[in-house]
């Protein structure tokens, strides 16, 4: 099948790309962007490893095409530290132990940057909710429940 032309914006930088109409957008990011930091596990929706930010919603790119994606705005895990420096949300999971693994967190962490976009004050249960679109096999949720609280209330209080 012939390959096509995707042009598109991904962490603030135009940047462009050769695929078949069938390739995934989570492949299409990690071998022809070479942004690996976007991980894929279960391949068909349900795991959320894959999760980026398309458009200002939280997308599985497991559930996306590549050529969907042309002239799309895209952030990825990638986008959210500044050189060694980590964002609000990274330094939260850092401090209050919200990974083991990490295989779930670039997931995790690009879902609750469109989740605190959306509810800049959550509630726990609202947080859990959000949550429970992403599996996570090696914890039992509360540390990253914690981490998102406390990247809230840190965002919150630079407002
Ligand atoms: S790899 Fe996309 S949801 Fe699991
Ligand atoms: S930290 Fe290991 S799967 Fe979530």
């Amino acid at each position: 099948m012939s390959e096509r032309v995707i042009r598109l914006q991904v962490n603030g930088q135009p940047r462009e790309g050769r695929a078949e109409p069938r390739k995934l957008l989570a492949d299409f990011l990690r071998e022809d962007l070479g942004l690996t930091g976007t991980h894929i596990g279960c391949e068909h929706g349900v795991c959320g490893a894959c999760t980026v930010i398309v458009n200002g919603e939280a997308m599985r790119s497991c559930l996306m095409l590549a050529v969907q994606a042309h002239a799309a705005d895209i952030s990825t895990v990638e986008s959210l530290a500044d050189g060694e420096r980590l964002n609000v949300l990274q330094q939260a999971f850092h401090e209050q132990h919200a990974l083991q693994c990490g295989f779930c967190t670039p997931g995790i962490l690009m879902s609750m940057t469109a989740f605190l976009a959306e509810f800049p004050r959550p509630t726990e249960e609202q947080i859990r909710v959000a949550l429970s679109g992403t599996l996570c096999r090696c914890t039992g949720y509360q540390n990253i429940v914690r981490a998102v609280e406390s990247a809230a209330q840190r965002l919150a209080n630079v407002k």
